[in-house]
């Protein structure tokens, strides 16, 4: 299926009418235009092949952060079972999440708290531009963000509450203000010694920190 057929089953001007309804705040960046359905169908369509999630028996999939519901939208496309966790500050997100008709828990991901339960496992769980990490601006504009440990805490809560056995933790990292890599020396180190494999910008962890996932997992878990 390519991003131009899923576009075409998208009412693209109900999207816009919606963005109408919930308009901008005022310092909002043109990267969060989420009515643009072509421009966020390419960016999800490419997430989902890099996890072989067109061509990989049905997941159960959980997308923390979901947002405006375009990745999960994709999933279910696929032939996978989504469900999104996120906040619901956004109102915009609210109304497109209905529009995609896409299943979400409403809740906060905060540092070393487990998040609630959800009744059952994933064989995925996925984070894009991850955002539940950074805690409150400092003065010059810098994030003050989760430590190692909030980190551990974190990567622990899900391994072993919410993956399968053979389950994969998906994150996917914004560049930093200044344009560097959201992973730095720290936070590579720390990513690898918990059995990360880091590609470009994403950090993939597997249910058993001992074994390295991959990205491509075409069998039925
Ligand atoms: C930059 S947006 C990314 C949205 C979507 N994942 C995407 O890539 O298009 C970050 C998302 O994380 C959510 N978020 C931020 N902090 C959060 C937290 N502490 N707990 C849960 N969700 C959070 C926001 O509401 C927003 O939907």
């Amino acid at each position: 299926m390519s991003s131009r057929q899923i576009l075409a089953g998208i009412d693209r001007t109900e999207l816009e009418n919606l963005r109408e309804r919930y308009p901008y705040r005022t310092n909002a960046r043109k990267i969060n235009a989420y009515e643009d359905a072509a421009y966020w169908i390419g960016v999800n369509v490419k997430r989902a092949q890099d996890l072989w999630l067109d061509r990989s028996p049905p997941l159960d999939i959980l997308d923390l952060g979901c947002g405006a519901g375009y990745f999960l939208y994709l999933c279910r496309l696929f032939g996978h079972d989504g469900l999104g966790f996120d906040t619901d500050e956004e109102p915009f997100f609210h109304g497109t999440i209905e529009f995609f008709k896409v299943r979400r828990v409403v809740g906060r991901i905060e540092p070393q708290t487990p998040l609630p339960d959800l009744g059952k496992k994933f064989d995925l769980v996925t984070g894009h531009r991850v955002c539940f990490h950074r805690l409150a601006r400092t003065e010059n504009g810098e994030w003050l963000e989760w430590t190692p440990a909030d980190w551990e805490f974190f990567i622990k809560d899900i391994r072993t509450r919410f993956l399968k056995p053979e389950g994969r933790l998906l994150l996917e990292f914004n560049r930093r203000q200044d344009g560097s890599s959201f992973f730095t020396d720290e936070l590579r180190a720390f990513f690898e010694s918990q059995g990360a494999r880091i590609f470009r910008w994403k950090a993939l962890l597997g249910a058993d920190p001992n074994r390295c996932p991959r990205f491509k997992q075409t069998q039925k878990l």
